[in-house]
């Protein structure tokens, strides 16, 4: 059955790897992440964000989860992606989601710190896990929109006393990536990521991962970053194949044509995010 991420990114954390957690859209994207997973022993996050939530359904996406769990050996986390709206996080909890993610980082310290502890109740009356943002992550994620001079990376001792009052379970402060694919690059801090991990034991999350340099995302795990979110480049690497199918075949009308393709690329991009991580081998 699914499980509660919270332990899983301790010991990442720990141990100094990283858990990667994919935003699947469709039931071959979630097929493809979890057969990747088992194939690389590595345990792993299906995510979904609020959008995919109203597009699919939190049922629908739990019951799938529930299944690619029962049918692997791995650790398999289902996780809510970037919510500001409770009823919905309660919604995908009642569901069956085993952590979840209460954004209110638009919002001052205090209201966000008011949120994030509301959610963390919820959360840890069923025993699932909580995260929260702290800082503004840039780029665009499900439709919303944080442009750069808008963007703010997290103060380390604001995330300590965040953490400290919120019992948040992992933390996302932003440090200088953004969400999508980098015009130039992204200008990551990585003496912060080190200096909030000094302060706090909560595992990080690294946002925005699609995009960073292998040996950048390297740097952000040995500071600290025990969980990295990829979406884009998942997105992108389904899509393209379907495309490939059908530039090939402008006539081909059987989805299982060209979803076996997209699984299949899917599946080797997942697996190679797990080398990068570290997380293979680790379940
Ligand atoms: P990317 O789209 O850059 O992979 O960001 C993913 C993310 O942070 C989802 O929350
Ligand atoms: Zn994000
Ligand atoms: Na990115």
């Amino acid at each position: 059955s699914l499980v509660s991420s919270t332990s899983i990114l301790r010991q990442a954390r720990l141990e100094g790897y990283c858990v990667p957690a994919f935003n699947v859209h469709t039931l071959e994207m979630l097929q493809a992440v979890a057969e990747a997973a088992e194939e690389s022993k590595s345990p792993v996050i299906l995510q979904s964000t609020t959008g995919t939530v109203k597009h699919l359904g939190a049922t629908y996406i739990a019951a799938a989860a529930k299944t690619a769990a029962e049918l692997v050996s791995v650790p398999i986390v289902l996780h809510l992606d970037h919510c500001s709206d409770f009823d919905i996080i309660a919604r995908c909890v009642r569901a069956g989601y085993t952590s979840v993610m209460i954004d209110a980082s638009m919002h001052p310290f205090e209201e966000n710190v008011r949120q994030t502890r509301k959610v963390v109740e919820l959360a840890d009356a069923v025993g699932i896990n909580a995260e929260a943002e702290l800082g503004k992550i840039g780029g665009v994620e499900d439709g919303v929109s944080v442009g750069e001079d808008e963007a703010m990376l997290a103060d380390p001792e604001e995330c300590a006393l965040f953490v400290e009052r919120t019992g948040v379970h992992t933390l996302a402060p932003a440090i200088g990536t953004a969400h999508g694919i980098y015009k130039g690059g992204p200008k990551i801090d990585f003496d912060r990521i080190g200096l909030i991990a000094g302060l706090t034991r909560a595992p990080l999350v690294l946002h925005g991962g699609s995009g960073i340099p292998d040996d950048q995302v390297r740097r952000c795990i040995g500071s600290g970053m025990a969980k990295m979110n990829i979406a884009t480049e998942l997105r992108m690497v389904f899509t393209e194949a379907i495309k490939a199918v059908l530039d090939r075949n402008p006539d081909e009308n059987d989805p299982r044509q060209y979803m076996k393709p997209a699984k299949e690329a899917t599946k080797r991009f997942v697996k190679r995010k797990m080398e990068l991580c570290g997380s293979a081998g680790k379940a």
